[in-house]
């Protein structure tokens, strides 16, 4: 029998088919009261907010958001998973439904179920490409338990001349309060950790909490955080009307929210509609006559577009790029996620765990403070945002050239990435199957260093 896991945080779900599961623990941990109030205070009746306002409530209010509230928002395995005793694919599916069944966790995160090969791997690739003449700086945004800093910690420790683990620096920059606890008691475990490692609660894509630029080079990892920034909708009601910015307003006299639609105002949004280029299907190309026709067809025939923008993604971008100009980044995230409800090019998944079961939402409205709200990162997008946020502005009728490019960059399938820099053997089952190289086809590996280019 084959089965396609298409995301790992979706696992939970494909189990109820595996196993028939019948009474499974509770794991909501937001009252319905609690909930209930969060969803009328975000969104006030006078004030719209933009979309990105709500995902960054729903998920991050201190009080009510997913992040910040649930333990079980971000898994944390007791022990690591001993591949190589596991007899193949069935074996490894009975095992982890054991442990999801234990905890009362939502979904565990690569990193945490392939402890420690995964944060070697990119241990690795940090130590193959930093010059180590200089003390290593790594900076960790949304670490979540805590696994990945301690992991790499462990494997610096243990690998590189004693010289580069004493001088090194590891700061994590977490938005939770309650993850950023967790994270200092992980890399706590190890004592000689503590002096080179602090954590930084804080949003990393404000800019006030990073300080002056700093001009050293550094590294920069984020696993799994792209997905869970928040993103604008725009909205267009027809194939050649122009796009609109959505806004949210709760109406009169209700509790419930209802989208409203207005013109491009907001910089970050008209930003990436230019690195897209969204607005190139409808106002350029094609003569007078194609231009009527699609008109025509338009009017007859209606379609409203909806496309999704990654504006916190871009965000965070301009950020670490105007705070740390020699930063390199290492972002693994997913590439594609399956089965989404959410109208819309780049679409969410809303999903939240409920008596033991993963249920999928039809709207992100529905999203507050008891949901997951994740998004695809689309890597072409992302180098090209990246590039941009370095100061790059290309050509316009040359966008492949890399003159003057401040930045070298690299997507690669996570079974690549761990193929070059892991250690494959040490997730590899003993009939060879190996779940991170064959399970993990919808993520991938975005690496960006900077070039000598300073023009
Ligand atoms: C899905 S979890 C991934 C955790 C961990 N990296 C892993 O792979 O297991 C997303 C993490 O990013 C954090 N996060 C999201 N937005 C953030 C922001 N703007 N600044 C700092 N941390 C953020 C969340 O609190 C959480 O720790």
């Amino acid at each position: 029998m084959s089965f396609q896991i298409h995301s790992i945080r979706k696992l939970p779900f494909f189990f109820f088919f595996f196993t028939s599961r019948s009474s499974p623990k509770v794991s909501s941990r937001i009252s319905p009261s609690s909930s209930a109030f969060f969803s009328t205070s975000i969104v006030g009746a006078e004030d719209p907010i933009l979309v990105r306002d709500y995902i960054h409530s729903a998920l991050y209010d201190p009080n009510y958001g997913y992040f910040s509230k649930r333990s079980g928002s971000v898994g944390m395995l007791e022990t690591s998973i001993k591949f190589n005793k596991l007899e193949g694919r069935r074996a490894y599916l009975r095992h982890l439904d054991k442990i999801y069944k234990q905890s009362d966790i939502s979904w565990f995160t690569p990193v945490e179920l392939f402890k420690p090969w995964y944060a070697h791997g990119i241990a690795e690739a940090i130590m193959r490409t930093a010059n180590l003449s200089v003390p290593l700086k790594i900076y960790e945004i949304g670490g979540g338990s805590g696994s990945c800093a301690k992991n790499i910690m462990d494997y610096i420790m243990l690998n590189a001349p004693s010289r580069v683990y004493n001088s090194m620096t590891y700061i994590s920059v977490e938005i939770s309060s309650s993850l950023a606890k967790k994270q200092l008691e992980t890399v706590g475990e190890v004592r000689s950790h503590l002096s080179k490692y602090r954590v930084e609660c804080r949003d990393a894509a404000d800019r006030s909490g990073w300080g002056d630029a700093d001009l050293q080079p550094c590294w920069v990892i984020m696993l799994e955080v792209l997905d869970n920034l928040p993103h604008d909708l725009v909205y267009s009601e027809n194939q050649v009307s122009p796009w609109q910015e959505v806004w949210l307003q709760k109406q009169r006299d209700s509790s419930n929210i209802s989208e409203i639609y207005k013109p491009l105002q907001d910089q970050l949004i008209k930003s990436c509609i230019d690195i897209i280029d969204l607005e190139k299907d409808h106002t350029t190309g094609g003569s007078r006559g194609i231009t009527a026709a699609r008109n025509i067809w338009s009017k007859a025939f209606p379609k409203p577009r909806r496309s999704w923008l990654p504006t916190g993604c871009m965000q965070l971008l301009e950020v670490l790029h105007g705070a740390l100009p020699k930063m390199s980044l290492i972002a693994s995230d997913f590439s594609y996620l399956p089965d989404v409800r959410i109208p819309g090019e780049r679409a969410p998944l809303v999903s939240t765990k409920k008596d033991g079961s993963s249920t999928d939402y039809n709207s992100y409205l529905d999203a507050k403070g008891d949901a997951d709200i994740f998004f695809p990162t689309d890597f072409w997008l992302l180098e090209r945002m990246d590039h941009y946020c370095s100061g790059w502005k290309p050509d316009v009728k040359d966008q492949a050239s890399k003159k003057g490019k401040k930045r070298r960059t690299i997507t690669l399938g996570t079974d690549q990435f761990m193929e070059e820099f892991g250690l494959p053997t040490k997730t590899r089952t003993k009939d060879g199957y190996n779940p991170l190289l064959d399970d993990f086809t919808n993520t991938k590996f975005y690496i960006s260093v900077p070039t000598h280019n300073t023009k």
